[in-house]
């Protein structure tokens, strides 16, 4: 087991992609932290979880709010002890043109997207610094952050960010040991904040098949182990080699 004796905060835990890191860095060891706003949906991973054997429990938490954020930290150490991995999963997009979307809309967006994954990783990083322990914080960024779109202008311009701030907290974590890298999914299970699954979602890559929650999973649970001890910063694409294609003569 790759994760034994670990305690892993997963934010938007409560269900995709979230949900299946959160299941398969339990089946490796980890204890869970299963973060999410939606009280039943982690209640539910957390029930899967305790039934197949593994340790975890629900926060209830807004990844928008500091004051949440500093909580849920405290509350997931007191909880467990301690405090090894930060997934920043949790994310909502906009759909939205930017003549459409309003200015509360791109706040709220940002501060999901992409503010949260800087505040959780600050207040995170301060505990694990305390321990003394070192640790690892994956932040899940997106193919949109590295293209431009007709639409989701608020959620491109976030995961965009996530890339860089991914890098800048990496260099400034390393000296704590705590390492810090980016996944770039693309088109993975359900469409950000959907729940079905739809089959006939296009999807053009060199795989064939339309990603699934546990391809994204795999990649966070490579980034949190010690199989990866010597990638730091970086942006690792999980996107079936959809971005391999040039843009244009696919
Ligand atoms: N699904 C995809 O195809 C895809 C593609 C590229 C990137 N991503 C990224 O992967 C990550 C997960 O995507 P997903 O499709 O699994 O998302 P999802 O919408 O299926 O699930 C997100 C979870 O986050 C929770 N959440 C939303 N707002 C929250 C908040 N303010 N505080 C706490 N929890 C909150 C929701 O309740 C939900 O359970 C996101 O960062 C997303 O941008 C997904």
């Amino acid at each position: 087991m790759k994760l034994q004796g670990k305690v892993a905060i997963i934010t938007g835990a409560g269900r995709n992609i979230g949900e299946d890191t959160a299941k398969l860095f339990s089946k490796e060891g980890a204890s869970i932290a299963v973060v999410d706003l939606d009280k039943a949906r982690g209640e539910k991973v957390v029930a899967d979880i305790v039934a197949a054997g593994g340790k975890a429990k629900a926060f209830v938490c807004d990844v928008g709010k500091e004051d949440d954020i500093i909580k849920c930290v405290k509350d997931v150490v007191a909880a467990f002890g301690r405090l090894d991995i930060l997934v920043n999963n949790a994310a909502i997009s906009d759909n939205k043109t930017m003549f459409d979307i309003t200015t509360e809309e791109w706040n709220r967006v940002l501060a999901i997207t992409l503010t949260s994954p800087f505040l959780f990783s600050k207040h995170a990083a301060l505990a694990m610094i305390a321990a003394g322990n070192g640790g690892k914080i994956v932040n899940v960024s997106s193919t949109s952050g590295y293209f431009g779109r007709d639409r989701a202008t608020a959620y491109t311009a976030a995961k965009g960010g996530v890339v860089n701030l991914t890098k800048s907290l990496a260099i400034q974590l390393a000296p704590h040991k705590i390492r810090v890298n980016a996944v770039v999914p693309n088109k993975i299970g359900s469409p950000v904040g959907k729940d079905e699954f739809d089959p006939t979602r296009p999807v053009l890559n060199l795989v064939g098949r339309p990603g699934v929650p546990e391809d994204l999973a795999r990649a966070a649970l490579f980034l949190v182990s010690d199989d990866s001890e010597f990638i730091v910063g970086t942006a690792l694409f999980v996107d079936g080699g959809c971005t391999t294609l040039m843009p244009g003569n696919a």
